[in-house]
């Protein structure tokens, strides 16, 4: 049967049904991109969207969704063949339904070092909600958790931070969770698309320098002197 709702309620109806489609796919992963995250990166997006008022369907669709294919966590085909599925079931447009992927392909650090392209206005503000949920207070306490879950080091003074030119140098690499402020968090800042963002993105970034600072003062640590050359 044709749904009779109003496109605005089918659409809250569908934004409901995705939510609960993300939670049950979540239930069992780690805990660095558990549900928790899904909410702060969704709460970004309403503060940046205020703004630039892009799509706001397209916007909550794509921040639940974007990390339900994430190769770290799901077998990347297998979930997009699902999504798929689930698509069909809660009857979304297929034009609407490929925006919402398109979105959620452009959203990852690691998938942007190998490309270059031109964002909608939609990429944007999820890519800018992501991104803040990695650094500053949050993003400091989710790398060591992250660190802690691959058995990483706090800090290795002897192997500095290193510049990755591909994804898979970049995922591959098993340095300290401290390299992975200037591998990536430090550099976020200035990767920022939105006007929100950024300003919200130089409050964490601050916060960052002022945490690192103060980490290697309790050590007795000078910092890593090769950092200038990386950018
Ligand atoms: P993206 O999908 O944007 O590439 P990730 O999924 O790799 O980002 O990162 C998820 C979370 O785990 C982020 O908070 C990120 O900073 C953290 N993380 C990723 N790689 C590392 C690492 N090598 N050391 C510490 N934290 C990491
Ligand atoms: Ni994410």
């Amino acid at each position: 049967m044709n749904s009779f709702l109003s496109a605005e309620s089918q659409q809250n109806r569908q934004l409901l049904l995705i939510e609960q489609y993300v939670a049950n796919q979540f239930n069992n992963v780690e805990a660095g991109h558990d549900l928790s995250h899904i909410e702060r990166v969704y709460k970004n997006a309403i503060a940046i969207n205020k703004k630039e008022k892009a799509d706001s369907f397209l916007v909550e669709a794509a921040v639940l969704l974007h990390d339900i294919a994430d190769e770290k966590l799901f077998i990347k085909e297998e979930a997009e063949a699902k999504l798929d599925l689930f698509f069909q079931e809660i009857q979304l447009n297929k034009t609407v339904a490929n925006k919402i992927i398109d979105i959620i392909e452009n959203v990852s650090f690691g998938n942007s070092i190998d490309k270059n392209i031109i964002l909608s206005k939609e990429q944007k503000v999820v890519r800018d909600a992501d991104r803040l949920d990695a650094i500053g207070a949050v993003g400091i306490a989710r790398a060591f958790q992250y660190g802690g879950h691959k058995n990483r080091a706090l800090i290795d003074t002897e192997n500095p931070p290193q510049k990755y030119l591909s994804k898979e140098d970049y995922r591959n690499n098993n340095g300290s969770t401290i390299n992975h402020f200037y591998e990536k968090l430090l550099l976020l800042k200035d990767k920022m698309e939105t006007e929100t963002g950024k300003e919200l993105a130089q409050q964490r970034h601050d916060f960052m320098l002022s945490y690192l600072k103060q980490f290697y003062s309790e050590i007795n640590f000078e910092g890593f002197s090769s950092l200038e050359g990386i950018k």
